[in-house]
C-alpha cells in the first residue's frame, strides 16, 4: 500500500527584538532606500542573549506539535536544517528531542544552508513512505545574526533570526509531499561560505582576527545563481508531480530577496499575487525562511486545505531545491497537547535522565 506523509501541524518563533534599516543606518554606512530598493527588507529579527538556534527550535516545534494534537512520544524522528547549529556536537537536534521529551525519536541535524528546509522534509517524507516512521518533526533555525560581521553592509543588512517546524505524518490517503527536487553544485561553495571554525581552519587567534569565523559572501554571483535555479527546480518539481503551474494555487520562495523572488516568478510566468513575500519583515532567516512564511500564509488565508504549491529555495553550497505539496492540514486527534505541562514535563525528565546519569557515575567509579 502506498503511504504519503502529510504535514499535519506547523509553527514558528521568531524574536521580539527588532532591527530595522534605519537602526542598521547607524552602524554602517548604508540607508533604508538603498536596502529595500535592492533586497525588499524594511526590518529584521534579532535573538536577545538567551534566544539560541535550539531555543527557537522548540517554541517553534511545541506550537507544530500542539497544532497536530501529537504527543512528543509519538515523534519518530526529528531534523533540525540550521547553518548556526548550536554547537559542533551535540546536534541542535538532539537539544530539542530533549526539551520536548521526545523520548522515542532519532535526531540529527541536516546541513544545506538556505535549502535546507526542502532537503530535510524530502529526507522525512522519504522516511515515511519507506514505513521507516511513522511521525516526523522537521525544523528550520538560525541564528545567523551572530555570524555576521556588524561591519560589513554587504552581509549585515541582509539576515535575521528565526525557526519554523512542521509535523509530517503518515497517512494511506495521498497528499503532502508529491514531489521533491533536490541538487548541489560544490563548485561554487566560495561564494557563500563562514570559512574558520571547521577542521581545514580550526579556530586560532589568526582566524578570528582575520574575521573567518564571519558569513563572506559574493552577493552578485549568488544572486546570478539564485534567479537561474528557482524557476527550473520549481518546473522540474511540478512535471514530477505530473501537475502543471496552473494547478499550482501559491509559491513559497525561501525569501532572501525580493527581486530573485519576482524574477523566479516572471520566468515561471506566475502572478506575484499567488507568491508568498515578508521579507521585508524578517529578512532572509536561511532555512526558516520557508516554514515561518508557510505558518504566516496559513495564518492569513493565503493557504487553505486542498492547495496545491511549490516550495522552493536556493543557499550555500551551493545547493538548490523545490517541492511540490498537497496541503492538507491537522489529522483529527481527541489528546490535545498542551504546551505548558509538556515543557515542565520535559525539563524534569530531562533533569531525572542527568542525575541518574551522575548517580550512576558513583556507583561504577566503586567499581574500578
Ligand atoms: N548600503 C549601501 N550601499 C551598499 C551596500 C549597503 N548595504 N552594500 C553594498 N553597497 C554598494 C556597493 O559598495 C557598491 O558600490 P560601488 O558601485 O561604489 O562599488 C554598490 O552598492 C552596488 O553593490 P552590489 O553588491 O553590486 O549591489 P547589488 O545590487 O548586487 O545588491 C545584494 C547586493 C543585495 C547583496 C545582492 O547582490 C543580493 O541580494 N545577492 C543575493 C544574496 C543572497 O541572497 N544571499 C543569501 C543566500 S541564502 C544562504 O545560503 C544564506
Amino acid at each position: 500500500m502506498t503511504r504519503y506523509a502529510h504535514i499535519t501541524g506547523w509553527g514558528m518563533a521568531i524574536p521580539d527584538k527588532i532591527l530595522t534599516n534605519d537602526d542598521l543606518a547607524k552602524i554602517v554606512d548604508t540607508n533604508d532606500e538603498w536596502i529595500f530598493s535592492r533586497t525588499g527588507i524594511h526590518e529584521r529579527r534579532i535573538a536577545n542573549a538567551e534566544e539560541t538556534t535550539a531555543s527557537l527550535a522548540t517554541e517553534a516545534a511545541i506550537q507544530a506539535l500542539q497544532m497536530a494534537n501529537l504527543q512528543p512520544e509519538k515523534i519518530d524522528l526529528i531534523i533540525v536544517s540550521t547553518s548556526s547549529p548550536e554547537h559542533l556536537f551535540p546536534a541542535t537536534a538532539c537539544l530539542v528531542q530533549d526539551s520536548i521529551g521526545a523520548v522515542n525519536a532519532g535526531a540529527f541535524d541536516l546541513s544545506a544552508a538556505c535549502s535546507g528546509f526542502i532537503f530535510a522534509l524530502n529526507m522525512a517524507t522519504q522516511a515515511i513512505r519507506s514505513y521507516s516512521v511513522r511521525n516526523a518533526l522537521v525544523i528550520g533555525s538560525e541564528t545567523l545574526s551572530r555570524l555576521i560581521n556588524w561591519e560589513d553592509r554587504g552581509t549585515c543588512i541582509l539576515f535575521g533570526d528565526g525557526a519554523g517546524a512542521f509535523v509530517l505524518q503518515a497517512s494511506e490517503d495521498p497528499g503532502g509531499l508529491l514531489s521533491a527536487v533536490m541538487r548541489s553544485d560544490g563548485s561554487g561553495g566560495n561564494a557563500l561560505s563562514v570559512p574558520a571554525g571547521g577542521s581545514k581552519y580550526p579556530t586560532t587567534a589568526e582566524t578570528v582576527a582575520k574575521g573567518m569565523h564571519y558569513i563572506q559572501m559574493n552577493g552578485g554571483e549568488v544572486f546570478r545563481f539564485a534567479t537561474r535555479v528557482m524557476a527550473h527546480s520549481s518546473q522540474e518539481a511540478v512535471e514530477q508531480a505530473q501537475l502543471k503551474m496552473s494547478d499550482i494555487n501559491l509559491i513559497i520562495p525561501h525569501q532572501a530577496n525580493r527581486r530573485i523572488i519576482e524574477a523566479a516568478a516572471r520566468s515561471l510566468s506566475f502572478p506575484m499575487e499567488r507568491v508568498m513575500v515578508n521579507v521585508d519583515r524578517y529578512g532572509n532567516t536561511s532555512t526558516a525562511s520557508i516554514p515561518i512564511a508557510t505558518c504566516e500564509a496559513v495564518k492569513s488565508g493565503r493557504l487553505v486545505s486542498g492547495d496545491k504549491i511549490i516550495m522552493v529555495g536556493f543557499g550555500a553550497g551551493l545547493t538548490w531545491g523545490a517541492a511540490v505539496i498537497h496541503w492538507t492540514g491537522p489529522f483529527p486527534s481527541k489528546r490535545r497537547v498542551r504546551p505548558k505541562s509538556l515543557r515542565i514535563w520535559a525539563r524534569f525528565r530531562s533533569f531525572l535522565r542527568r542525575f541518574i546519569r551522575q548517580v550512576e557515575g558513583k556507583i561504577w567509579k566503586g567499581y574500578f
